[in-house]
């Protein structure tokens, strides 16, 4: 069986891969410092609590077993905080990133799958957005994800590290099991917060932006179920086992919903109404930001199967889980 090292397992993508990886027969050995996941999203599985900084701990982790390629999710995810502080974010996710890169040359390591984001791209030029979309990131998030990406083509060049960038849009909903979910300490993302809000967990919502220029005024995004997100990642490790070939690829469903749309899904779904507070728009929320996934349907055969129905379904028992109230 390989063993594939999971950097952020315990956290919210993170944990759906390693569960399919565990049923796709893969070894997933989680490494996480617990500072955004929960140990108990990857019961049954390896755990180890590190710091991706921790450079001598990773060596004693590579050392103790062989590893067939890394995953690494670890990072801070935060838009807002990354402008208010970006210090943390370089630091842990572009500096740390690298101790961790350095670990895993050292260990001789061939593969590795990075999660990037949609936001390396910046604002919109198209109305689909492909790999060779120019990237200019607007926050300090965005640019910790660009800058990984530029540091492991380097890698690549000079050390034969081979990696596949897998740019995530809006990740959402939750597993089928209903074990695992999205459950951050400060959630930011519209359909957990809408859910909270639905729940009683939340009073409201404030909802940015209502004079975009979008059929309804309000800005449109790709959501992608986080379980088809998962399947992406098992298609990129089977390509570079099989191949020996990364490259960058988007994930999105393809199809963009408004912020208003998203909210009446929410309402139709938990049959509760949702108190929302219109707010201004935010700086550097672009209008739209819908994915042309036709790369990744080509080369890894992946294509997003969730709808938003499903999506929303499982967003909603998740969250009914959290409240209690299942
Ligand atoms: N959620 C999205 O919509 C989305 C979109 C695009 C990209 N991404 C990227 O996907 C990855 C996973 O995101 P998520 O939504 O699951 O976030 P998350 O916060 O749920 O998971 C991140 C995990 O990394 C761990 N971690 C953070 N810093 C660490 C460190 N220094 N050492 C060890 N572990 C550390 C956290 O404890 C957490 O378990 C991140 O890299 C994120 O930037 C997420």
């Amino acid at each position: 069986m390989l063993n594939i090292l999971v950097t952020g397992g315990a956290g919210y993508i993170g944990s759906h891969t390693v569960k399919i990886l565990k049923e796709r027969g893969f070894n997933p050995v989680v490494y996480d410092d617990l500072s955004c996941g929960t140990r108990a999203s990857v019961k049954g599985v390896d755990f180890i609590k590190g710091d991706i900084g921790d450079a001598r701990k990773l060596g004693r982790v590579f050392a103790a077993r062989k590893f067939a390629a890394v995953m690494h999710f670890a990072a801070f995810t935060e838009v807002g905080t990354s402008v208010r502080e970006p210090a943390a974010y370089y630091n842990n996710n572009l500096t740390k990133t690298i101790t961790l890169l350095d670990a895993v040359r050292a260990a001789g390591v061939k593969y590795f799958i990075f999660s990037s984001s949609a936001s390396t791209y910046g604002e919109p030029l198209k109305n689909k957005i492909t790999e060779s979309h120019p990237q200019n990131p607007v926050n300090p998030y965005g640019r910790t994800k660009l800058m990984v990406e530029q540091v492991l083509k380097d890698y690549d060049t000079a050390y034969g590290l081979k990696s596949a960038v897998l740019r995530y849009f809006n990740a959402c909903g939750s597993d089928d099991s209903g074990q695992i979910g999205e459950a951050r300490k400060h959630e930011t993302h519209l359909i957990p917060l809408l859910m909270q809000a639905a729940s009683g967990r939340r009073k409201d919502i404030a909802v940015f932006g209502g004079d975009y220029p979008t059929p309804d005024g309000t800005a449109l995004r790709d959501y992608v179920h986080v379980n088809d997100l998962a399947r992406a990642h098992i298609l990129a490790l089977k390509r570079l086992l099989k191949t020996n070939k990364g490259g960058d690829f988007n994930l999105g469903s393809g199809k963009g919903y408004s912020v208003k749309q998203i909210i009446a899904a929410a309402r139709q779904t938990s049959g509760r109404d949702i108190k929302i507070i219109r707010s201004p728009r935010r700086a550097g929320d672009p209008a739209r930001l819908v994915c042309d996934a036709g790369k990744a349907q080509k080369l890894l055969g992946w294509r997003a199967l969730y709808g938003l129905d499903k999506i929303m379904q499982t967003a909603w028992n998740w969250e009914l889980k959290l409240a209690g109230k299942k």
